[in-house]
């Protein structure tokens, strides 16, 4: 019996704090006109205090079930792709995990950069057609506010807040996710990188006093290598799903950079107006760039069911890659089922509490076992 993956909800969660390009020239010597200009960028979102990756994914991921009309037991697995993990570890899948109550999911987190959407849809739509689980909850999440280099004025102007979520779900229907290609040259590995903080430069003084904890990019030769690569895979992947470019409804490209985006459109000689574009508003939020834009695009009904999706991305290793979908919409319903979540304050008390429960438990556990020790 064939399977299929079918993305089946969307949601997205995006602080409110707006951070314009003009109240970026109030803390760099940089100008409206030359960040426009060079990236496309007015604005990008940036978060507050109490905000996080995990509490961003969160938001987006209960949004997503919702769409799906599933509810947080019904995950089998959250795949989090972010490039601002909460920690090392633990990962901020399994944060999530915690904070929307998935109590039957395994959680990861997924390290590709900006194309670590396109991967983490791919590992969820192999695991559901080989029939290893069902339903499965991807996040792009990122606060990569907290990791810019707010003194660069070459890279601080490009990064943005938020977090996008996909619901996929198998299904026998044919359609969701058609083919993938995934790709990978770590020789470029310095062009993109944050090189302190991990076991090959661990966190010290001088690391700090470097700013060697922040993002550090060569913006020329990323731009090279993206204009070349997003055309490269979109043509890959529309291949393996056998239909040709003239068949795609929309391309949702990773939104890093407007010339980018339009350079590859030349390339494939697709009209830019079948490209799904938000970077305006929203600058580049790496991992969850290209949910953020599917989600309006489906949102305001340019994105329907049956519709020929690519989604194409690249970013840091260096990675790049795209997926073709046919895109699907929310499964019709086995049995009519009332959103139990709909009574979010009482579900989001609830899960709060499972938590500390579980932590007040695992404490009287210790004091009991410590007890039998002695
Ligand atoms: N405001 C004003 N001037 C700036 C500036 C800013 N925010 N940032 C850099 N400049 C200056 C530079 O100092 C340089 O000045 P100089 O000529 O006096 O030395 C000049 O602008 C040109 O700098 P350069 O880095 O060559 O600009 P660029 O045309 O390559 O544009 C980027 C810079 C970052 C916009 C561009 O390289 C880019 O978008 N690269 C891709 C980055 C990307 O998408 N990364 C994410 C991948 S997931």
């Amino acid at each position: 019996m064939n399977r299929f993956a079918h993305i089946t909800g969307w949601g997205t969660s995006v602080p409110a704090n707006v951070m314009t390009n003009a109240d970026m020239a109030n803390i760099i010597d940089t100008t409206d006109e030359w960040i426009r200009s060079r990236t496309g960028i007015a604005q990008r979102h940036i978060a507050e205090a109490g905000q996080s990756s995990a509490s961003l994914g969160a938001e987006a991921a209960l949004k997503a079930l919702k769409v799906a009309n599933k509810g947080p037991h019904d995950i089998d697995l959250i795949i989090v792709a972010t490039s601002s993990p909460e920690h090392i570890f633990p990962s901020t899948a399994s944060l999530v995990q915690d904070r929307i109550g998935a109590t039957h999911a395994g959680a990861f987190d997924l390290s590709a950069a900006c194309t670590g959407f396109i991967i983490a849809i791919n590992m969820a739509a192999q695991a559901i057609r080989t029939g290893s689980i069902d339903t499965a909850l991807v996040i792009g999440t990122e606060t990569l506010s907290r990791l810019v280099d707010w003194e660069d004025r070459a890279t601080c102007i490009l990064f943005g807040d938020g977090a996008g979520a996909f619901v996929l779900q198998a299904s026998q229907e044919s359609g969701g996710v058609l083919s993938a290609v995934m790709r990978s040259d770590g020789s470029g590995g310095d062009l993109l990188s944050i090189p302190a903080g991990g076991s090959k430069l661990p966190t010290s003084a001088k690391t700090v006093q470097d700013r060697q904890h922040f993002i550090q990019m060569n913006g020329r030769e990323v731009f090279r290598f993206a204009t070349r690569v997003m055309a490269q895979a979109t043509e890959d992947v529309v291949h393996k799903a056998n239909f040709a470019l003239s068949d795609i409804n929309w391309v949702v490209p990773h939104q890093a950079n407007l010339r980018i985006i339009e350079t590859a459109a030349k390339r494939l000689k697709l009209p830019l107006e079948r490209f799904v574009i938000n970077l305006e508003r929203y600058g580049n939020t790496s991992t969850a760039s290209i949910p953020l834009a599917t989600v309006e695009a489906v949102t305001d009904g340019r994105i329907q069911p049956g519709d020929r999706v690519v989604f194409v991305g690249f970013g840091a290793g260096l990675t790049w890659g795209a997926v073709a979908v046919q895109w699907t919409g929310p499964l019709p319903l086995d049995k009519p089922k009332v959103w139990p979540y709909r009574l979010h304050g009482l579900y989001r008390i609830y899960i709060k509490l499972r938590s500390w429960g579980l932590k007040v438990s695992r404490l009287i556990e210790g004091v009991v076992w410590g007890r039998r020790r002695s």
